[in-house]
């Protein structure tokens, strides 16, 4: 086994973008909630949400379509959204993971580094069975274990604590922007997963998974400077 003289022992994963691609079944489902709602929304809108929770995507989305709905409305709303987002994932498989994951993964886990993933989404547990990545994972924060939506950096709070290692350890791997300045909040590295156009306060961006190893993980972070939320 390689051992790593440096100050990284953890890696906290965001899911739906970064490890999956879900986020084409999320925006299905909003869409069609927002059209039997009367209007529509569109992809460059939808990206807006990457990271909020279903009811602040929901909140979101009506202020769009300039619709008002009682707090039992939204609570009904958001959950005819969740059951056709659950009847499309169904359908999710192994095949579904982003390109380079698997290997990242099974290199980190070999070096001894401890993973966690931290996601906003309920059914963050069903998509890592799904996909078997499950057991790759010492820890797991998901939509049920947090209750403040990012940029809120709880729920990398309470994977880092759950990890037993401090925010200055870990390195977050994010494809939102919300998603970024919560990592950055809590006092972690972050490698936004995406474009720098809009993950523009990483401390460093990739554009996936692809040919990523530990090493040139550590050799990007080691070129970036200090960087404050
Ligand atoms: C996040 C997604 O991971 O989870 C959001 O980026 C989604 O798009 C949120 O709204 C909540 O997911 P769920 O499955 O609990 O509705």
């Amino acid at each position: 086994m390689t051992t790593y003289d440096q100050s990284f022992s953890g890696v906290i994963f965001n899911l739906d973008g970064v490890l999956v691609d879900t986020s084409v079944y999320h925006y299905a489902a909003w869409r069609r909630l927002a059209n039997e709602l009367g209007f529509d929304i569109n992809q460059q809108e939808h990206e807006t949400l990457r990271g909020l929770s279903r009811m602040a995507s929901l909140e979101k989305i009506l202020e769009w379509g300039n619709v008002y709905l009682t707090e039992a409305e939204k609570l009904h709303m958001s959950d005819v959204k969740n059951n056709w987002y659950k009847q499309l994932l169904v359908s999710v498989t192994p095949d579904h993971v982003l390109a380079g994951v698997v290997p990242f993964l099974t290199e980190l886990k070999g070096a001894g580094f401890k993973i966690g993933l931290s996601s906003a989404s309920k059914s963050a547990r069903m998509v890592l069975n799904s996909t078997h990545l499950t057991s790759f994972f010492d820890v797991i924060i998901d939509g049920h274990s947090t209750r403040k939506s990012k940029p809120d950096p709880e729920c990398f709070l309470m994977a880092s604590r759950e990890l037993g290692l401090l925010p200055t350890r870990c390195v977050v791997f994010e494809d939102s922007h919300l998603g970024v300045q919560a990592g950055l909040f809590g006092d972690f590295t972050v490698i936004g997963v995406g474009s720098s156009d809009y993950l523009t306060n990483a401390h460093a961006v990739i554009p996936n998974f692809e040919n990523l190893s530990i090493k040139n993980m550590l050799g990007i972070l080691a070129d970036t400077p200090v960087i404050s939320s």
